[in-house]
């Protein structure tokens, strides 16, 4: 394999060369690579350096954090862990393909780390394998899967323990967010409809399997941060546990919504779902990553796109619970034309209502105001 190097945040990663690969539409596809590296996640990398760094400042505070990264490819994301996050004190790179084993090892001598290991294991049965024969407290599970992340979460819930953190890639929007129905069904038992809100509902239908599967073994899940951007999701899911907790979980976080209006309704008796209805981030955790982001990682590629995001997401928090509704599509269903969202959201507020922008869509807000009232200024046109 030809290589070459670059580099990504502080450490230096070979990549396999791409000059000798196909590309589509004039762009390289990462899945066609001899082993996996997608430039457009720096991003996604970028961020989830800064979440783990305030997550164990947070949450563990002077004790030191074992990382476990899954589905490593060139090992980029855990060697970054090990190299950007204070408080790391292991971490552990896999992958089942034998030539990103091959790479990941060279990525770790390249960068001079004593403290990240190399598997090259299937990865159900290594974390099977790392928490019943090492015995291995792992304190925060990555999971960054091509696609969806169904074929690990169920052993990645059962070996988590209370206080681990799982930080949940899913690239899989088509079928979480309704586009691809049967496989809805099939894969995440979720009855959709294809609607326009797909980003949420795809966090939301994600959550709720997730947290059913957390509930059969007794353990709970409160989503730190969960967004959506470029062609996937990332959640950060802090693990619980306690068969009360599991049940009370269920009853007030998973629902059923509707659509009606060109509006996303949630609806107890519904048949569209089931989706997580409860929180999807912490503010209080936000405000952290963004103060760690702007006194620590001010070096990053992605600086400025990632404090844009945790400003929004801190916004938009206070009303996280509302579905967030778009403008253009309840105008398109009252044959209206779309009034300017920061004139519709003055006047929400003038009528004693919240609202504010979604990071979901760039037509997207969210708002405390009953639907009729929606409906009606946007008949009304304020454009
Ligand atoms: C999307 S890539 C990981 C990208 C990487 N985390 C990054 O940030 O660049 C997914 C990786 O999972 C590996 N993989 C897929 N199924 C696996 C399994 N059952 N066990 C171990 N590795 C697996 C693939 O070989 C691939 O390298």
């Amino acid at each position: 394999m030809e290589l070459s190097v670059i580099k990504e945040g502080k450490a230096l990663l070979y990549i396999p060369d791409t000059r000798s690969v196909a590309l589509k539409q004039g762009i390289i596809e990462p899945t066609h690579l001899p082993v996996f590296y997608n430039p457009v996640m720096t991003f996604n990398r970028d961020l989830s350096v800064v979440v783990l760094d305030a997550f164990i400042k947070k949450y563990l505070g002077n004790k030191e954090a074992v990382v476990l990264d899954l589905l490593a490819a060139t090992g980029i994301r855990g060697i970054r862990y090990a190299m950007e996050v204070d408080g790391v004190s292991k971490v552990i790179i896999n992958d089942g393909d034998k030539d990103s084993y091959g790479l990941m090892r060279k990525n770790v001598k390249l960068n001079d780390l004593e403290n990240v290991v190399a598997y090259n294991r299937d990865a159900n049965s290594l974390m099977r394998s790392l928490k019943f024969e090492c015995r291995e407290l792992l304190n925060i599970v990555d999971l960054d899967p091509f696609g969806s992340v169904m074929p690990f979460i169920h052993t990645a819930l059962s070996i988590s323990t209370k206080g681990t953190m799982l930080a949940v890639t899913a690239t899989d929007l088509a079928v979480l967010g309704g586009s691809k129905l049967a496989a809805a069904k099939r894969r995440y038992q979720a009855s959709l409809i294809k609607n326009r809100h797909y980003r949420e509902t795809s966090i939301r239908v994600l959550l709720a399997y997730i947290a059913r599967i957390a509930a059969s073994y007794d353990k709970v899940i409160t989503p730190l941060v969960s967004y959506s951007a470029d062609h996937y999701l990332r959640l950060y899911l802090l693990v619980g546990r306690g068969a009360r907790k599991a049940d009370k979980m269920i009853e007030e976080n998973i629902g059923y919504f509707a659509y009606e209006n060109g509006m996303v309704l949630y609806d107890k008796n519904g048949k569209l779902g089931p989706l997580w209805t409860g929180k999807i981030m912490d503010e209080g955790f936000l405000r952290e990553v963004l103060d760690r982001l702007v006194s620590k990682y001010q070096y990053l590629e992605t600086y400025k796109r990632s404090q844009h995001l945790l400003d929004m997401l801190i916004q938009e928090s206070s009303l996280q619970t509302y579905f967030h509704q778009r403008v253009d599509t309840i105008c398109k269903h009252q044959h209206k034309s779309m009034p300017r969202m920061d004139k519709l959201i003055e006047k929400i507020n003038e009528l004693n209502y919240r609202a504010t922008r979604s990071t979901f869509s760039a037509t997207g807000f969210r708002t405390d105001a009953p639907s009729d009232l929606i409906v009606r200024l946007c008949k009304e046109s304020l454009g």
